[in-house]
C-alpha cells in the first residue's frame, strides 16, 4: 500500500521536469508509416501501397470513420523517404513532388479538418537512414520552421549519418528550435537508441527535459521475435527506464504491428497488453483499410488502452518470472489501481496459473502483498 502511495508522489515531482510544450501528458497514440511501408516509393508499380499522400489521407480517412480516433489515434505519422533529394533554392526540405504533389501543408490541413494530426520524420545528420537529405547542425533551425509553416504537429529525429558529438548538439538544439516556432510540436529522440540505451552515455534526466518520446532500442521487425526481443530489453533495464517515463516524456519500444503478417492473434494480444503497461506510445503500423476484425478489437481494447493512457504515467514492471514460463508484470494506476499481465513464454501448450497469494481477500491485496514480498530496497 505504502508502495503505491509513493511511486503517485514521486510521480508528481518527476513530472515537473519533462518538457514544458504541454503535449503527451499521456502516450501519444495514433499511426505511422514505416514498419508497414518502409521506403515503398514505387508508385507507379504499386499505387495503393506507396508513400505518398494518397496513404496518409487513406488512413486519415479509416482513422476517422473506423471508431479509431474517438479511441485517442489521432496521429497520422510519415517516415522516411518522403522527401525530395534535393533541398529548394532557399534551402528548405521540400516534399517529393510526384508523390505528395499537394505538398505537406495541405496534407496537415487534411489531418486537421479529421480532428487528427500530422507527424513528419527527419533526421539528425548528413542524409536521413534511408539516404534523403538530413538535417545538419546548421539547418537545424530552419528545418524546425518549415515544419512549423507546414503545421506540423509531430516530428521525429532520426540518428544516421551523424556521430555523438553532433548528436549530443543536435538533439537539445532542435528541441529549441521547435520550441522557437510557438507552434507544440512533439518531439520524438531517437538519440538514446544511437547510444546504446543505458546510462552513463544516454542521460535520461536530461532526454525527459527536452523530447516527449525516445526511441531506446533497436526497430522492431514483423516477427514475435523481435517483439519478444524488445520486450525482454526493456524489462531487463526497467530499473533505468522506468523512471525516466512520466507525463510529457515516454519511452517508446516502438510500433504495434498487430494486423500485418508476423504475429499470431495471441501474440498481437500479448504485445498490445505488454504495450499497455509499459506506457508505450501507441502507433500501429499496418493498412487500416485491410485489417481484419481481429487484429482490430484488439487494438481497439478499451481496456488496455485505458491502462495504457493511466494519467499517472508511471510505467509497469516484470515482479515475477515463473520457472513454468510465466511472467508476471504489474502497473500502478491512478485511483489506487493497478493493472497485472500474465505473460506465458511457452510454446507447448496452455497452461494453468495463479497468484501466488490467490487466498487473500482482494486482487489489489494480493498485488500488494506480492509487491512487498519482492521488493528491493
Ligand atoms: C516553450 O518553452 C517555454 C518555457 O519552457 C514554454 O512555456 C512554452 O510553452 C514552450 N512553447 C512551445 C510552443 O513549446
Ligand atoms: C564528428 O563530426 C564532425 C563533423 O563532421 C567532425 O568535425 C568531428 O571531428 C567528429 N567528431 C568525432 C568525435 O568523430
Ligand atoms: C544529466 O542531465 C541533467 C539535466 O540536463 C544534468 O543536470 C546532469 O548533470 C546530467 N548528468 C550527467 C551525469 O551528465
Ligand atoms: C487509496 O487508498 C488509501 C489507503 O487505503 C486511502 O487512504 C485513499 O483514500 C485511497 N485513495 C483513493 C483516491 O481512493
Ligand atoms: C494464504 O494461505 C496460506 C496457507 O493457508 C497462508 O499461509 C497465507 O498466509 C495466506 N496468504 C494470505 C495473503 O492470506
Amino acid at each position: 500500500m505504502h508502495l503505491v502511495e509513493l511511486l503517485f508522489v514521486s510521480s508528481l515531482s518527476v513530472a515537473t521536469f519533462a518538457l514544458d510544450n504541454g503535449l503527451m501528458r499521456v502516450p501519444p497514440m495514433g499511426w505511422l508509416a514505416w514498419e508497414r511501408y518502409r521506403c515503398d516509393i514505387d508508385c507507379d508499380h504499386d499505387p495503393k501501397n506507396c508513400i505518398s499522400e494518397n496513404l496518409f489521407m487513406d488512413m486519415a480517412d479509416r482513422l476517422s470513420e473506423d471508431g479509431w480516433r474517438e479511441l485517442g489515434y489521432v496521429y497520422v505519422n510519415i517516415d522516411d523517404c518522403w522527401s525530395s533529394m534535393k533541398r529548394d533554392d532557399n534551402g528548405r526540405l521540400q516534399a517529393d513532388p510526384k508523390r505528395f504533389p499537394g505538398g505537406i501543408h495541405k496534407l496537415a490541413r487534411y489531418m486537421h479538418d479529421r480532428g487528427l494530426k500530422l507527424g513528419i520524420y527527419g533526421d539528425m545528420g548528413t542524409h536521413t537512414c534511408g539516404g534523403y537529405p538530413g538535417t545538419t547542425l546548421d539547418k537545424i533551425e530552419l528545418d524546425a520552421q518549415t515544419f512549423a509553416d507546414w503545421e506540423v504537429d509531430m516530428f521525429k529525429f532520426d540518428g544516421c549519418y551523424s556521430n555523438a558529438t553532433e548528436q549530443e548538439q543536435g538533439y537539445p538544439l532542435m528541441s529549441k528550435a521547435l520550441n522557437a516556432t510557438g507552434r507544440p510540436i512533439g518531439y520524438s529522440c531517437s538519440w538514446p537508441a544511437y547510444q546504446g540505451g543505458l546510462p552513463p552515455k544516454v542521460n535520461y534526466t536530461q532526454l525527459g527535459e527536452i523530447c516527449n518520446l525516445w526511441r531506446n532500442y533497436g526497430d522492431i521487425q514483423d516477427s514475435w521475435d523481435s517483439v519478444l526481443k524488445i520486450i525482454n530489453w526493456f524489462f531487463e533495464n526497467q530499473n533505468v527506464l522506468v523512471s525516466a517515463a512520466g507525463p510529457g516524456k515516454w519511452n517508446d519500444p516502438d510500433m504495434l504491428i498487430a494486423g500485418d503478417f508476423g504475429l499470431s492473434m495471441e501474440q498481437s494480444r500479448s504485445q498490445m497488453a505488454i504495450w499497455a503497461m509499459m506506457a508505450a506510445p501507441l502507433f500501429m503500423s499496418n493498412d487500416l483499410r485491410t485489417i481484419n476484425s481481429g487484429a482490430r478489437s484488439i487494438l481497439q481494447n478499451k481496456i488496455a488502452i485505458s491502462i495504457n493512457q493511466d494519467p499517472m504515467g508511471i510505467p509497469g514492471r516484470s515482479i515475477l518470472k515463473e520457472k513454468s514460463g510465466i511472467d508476471v508484470y504489474w502497473r500502478p494506476l491512478s485511483k489506487n489501481a493497478s493493472a497485472l499481465v500474465f505473460f506465458s513464454r511457452r510454446n507447448d501448450m496452455p497452461t494453468d496459473t495463479r497468484l501466488p497469494s490467490a487466498n487473500s481477500t482482494t486482487p489489489q491485496a494480493a498485488t500488494r502483498s506480492m509487491m512487498s514480498s519482492r521488493r528491493r530496497p
